[in-house]
């Protein structure tokens, strides 16, 4: 698949049919995700992946509540995804890296206050938008779900006890045509030739 292809038919799909994967297909998916440049090349990114329907639940009983999942008119078809991604950074990483000899003069290796913008987050951002590409090119479902109920038993789950900052997990798999598309999608707001401007002229 051409990328522009690839990059324009892109949705997020948010409900699968349950089909399963080879686990080998989901494991080179997420690492070639990491294909993704990092800031100094720190790869301060990583993926804990479940693979799976028993693996994938076990991720829904820790990540949401019974309350969200007996309303959620989505979990039905989200909890039929075939593997799921979940996308670490690791701010640590970067700071170490920033404070290495050809980069301390940046002064971001002193501390993590002293990041205007945390480079992690963006790169976890390219990780995560290369995995939802990637999924497109296989001929597969995927979406990107946020990971900010039950922060502490989903650390307990993925069993971290580092600073890694859990950025939000990719479900993917076989789109089932059931879909629920986002209501954000119907929001008003600027097109995408609005987003993009020239510099103003120099007087
Ligand atoms: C950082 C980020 C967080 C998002 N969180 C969620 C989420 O928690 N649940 C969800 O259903 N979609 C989530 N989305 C998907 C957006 O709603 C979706 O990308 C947007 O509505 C545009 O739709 P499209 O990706 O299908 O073009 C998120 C997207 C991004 C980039």
């Amino acid at each position: 698949m051409e990328l522009r292809q690839a990059l324009t038919q892109r949705r997020m799909r948010r409900a699968f049919t349950g089909e399963a994967l080879d686990a080998d297909l989901v494991i080179e998916l997420f690492a070639d995700s990491l294909r993704a440049p990092t800031a100094g090349h720190a790869r301060g990114i990583s993926w804990v992946t479940m693979i799976g329907s028993e693996e994938v639940a076990r991720y829904f009983a820790a990540a949401t509540d019974e309350t969200w999942r007996s309303n959620s008119k989505r979990f039905e078809g989200l909890q039929r995804a075939s593997a799921i991604g979940i996308c670490l950074a690791s701010p640590e990483r970067y700071r170490e890296r920033y404070g290495a000899s050809d980069k301390a003069s940046s002064g971001l290796g002193e501390s993590l206050e002293a990041w205007p913008v945390p480079y992690w987050i963006g790169d976890a951002g390219a990780a995560c938008f290369g995995a939802l590409l990637l999924a497109e090119d296989q001929g597969l479902g995927a979406c990107f779900l946020g990971a900010f109920r039950n922060h502490q038993a989903l650390r307990e789950l993925l069993d971290l006890d580092s600073d890694d900052v859990i950025y939000g997990a990719v479900l993917i798999g076989a789109a089932s045509e059931h879909d629920y598309p986002s209501a954000s999608l119907s929001r008003p707001g600027p097109t995408r030739q609005e987003r993009v401007r020239r510099v103003k002229p120099q007087r």
